[in-house]
C-alpha cells in the first residue's frame, strides 16, 4: 500500500500518477482520479476509466458518461454537485489493431487500488456512495454481488451508506431496446434514492 495517507484531494491527485501498486499503469495513458465537488454529499463510483477517460484524464466522459449524465438529470441530480470516481484508476485494456478493448480488472487490481478509493471517500466524506456495477460493489461492499438483488435499497454499515446499482456500460451493452429502457429506469430510481438519503 502506498503510504502515508494523503491530506487533501490535491495531494491525492498529485501522488496518484506515481502509483505502482499493480501493473495497470504501464499501458495506460494516465491515472484518472475522481472529479467533482470536494464536499459532495453524494459520491458515484464506477469500475475503471474507459478509452476516452484514459485519454482525457477525467472519469465518465465517454458513452457511459453520457448515459450517466442523462440518468442523473432524470433523477434531479446536478453532476457538479457530486463527486464521481472509479474503483480502479487506470484503464485495463487489450490492444486490437487501432482499438483498445476494455478488460475487467481482477480482484488483485481492485484491492491494490482501494487505497485511493478509500482516501477519496475519507476526504470527500459523502453521506451516500453509489456503487455502479459489480466491480465498485465488490470494492465497497465486498464479495460477488448480484446487482439485481442488491439494488433498490440503502445498505448501511458503520462507516458507509451505500446504494448498489447497474453500471451505465452494462445498460449500453443490452441487446434490446426495451431491456435497455427498463434497466435505465432502475438506474434513475437508484440515483434518486441515493440523492434522497444524501439530502
Ligand atoms: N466506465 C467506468 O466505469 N468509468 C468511467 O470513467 C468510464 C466508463
Amino acid at each position: 500500500m502506498p503510504d502515508p495517507s494523503p491530506h487533501s484531494l490535491e495531494e491525492l491527485r498529485a501522488r496518484l500518477p506515481g502509483c505502482r501498486a499493480c501493473p495497470l499503469w504501464e499501458h495506460a495513458t494516465q491515472a484518472v482520479p475522481g472529479a467533482g465537488a470536494a464536499g459532495a454529499a453524494l459520491m458515484l463510483v464506477g469500475e475503471q476509466p474507459g478509452d476516452q477517460e484514459d485519454r482525457a484524464g477525467e472519469p465518465f466522459v465517454g458513452p457511459a458518461g453520457k448515459l450517466l449524465d442523462r440518468a442523473m438529470a432524470d433523477a434531479g441530480l446536478a453532476r457538479d454537485a457530486t463527486f464521481i470516481t472509479n474503483a480502479v484508476k487506470h484503464f485495463k485494456h487489450l490492444p486490437r489493431g487501432k482499438r483498445r478493448i476494455h478488460q475487467k480488472p481482477n480482484a488483485g487490481e481492485v484491492d491494490a487500488c482501494k487505497f485511493w478509493l478509500l482516501h477519496e471517500m475519507r476526504l470527500v466524506a459523502p453521506r451516500v456512495v453509489v456503487a455502479m456495477g459489480a466491480t465498485a460493489a465488490r470494492a465497497l461492499w465486498g464479495g460477488e454481488i448480484a446487482i439485481n438483488k442488491a439494488r433498490g435499497q440503502l445498505l448501511e454499515r458503520e462507516d458507509r451508506s451505500l446504494v448498489i446499482t447497474f453500471h451505465p456500460s452494462s445498460i449500453l451493452r443490452l441487446p434490446d431496446q426495451a431491456a435497455r429502457e427498463r434497466q435505465y429506469r432502475l438506474l434513475v430510481d437508484d440515483l434518486a434514492l441515493a440523492a434522497k438519503h444524501a439530502a
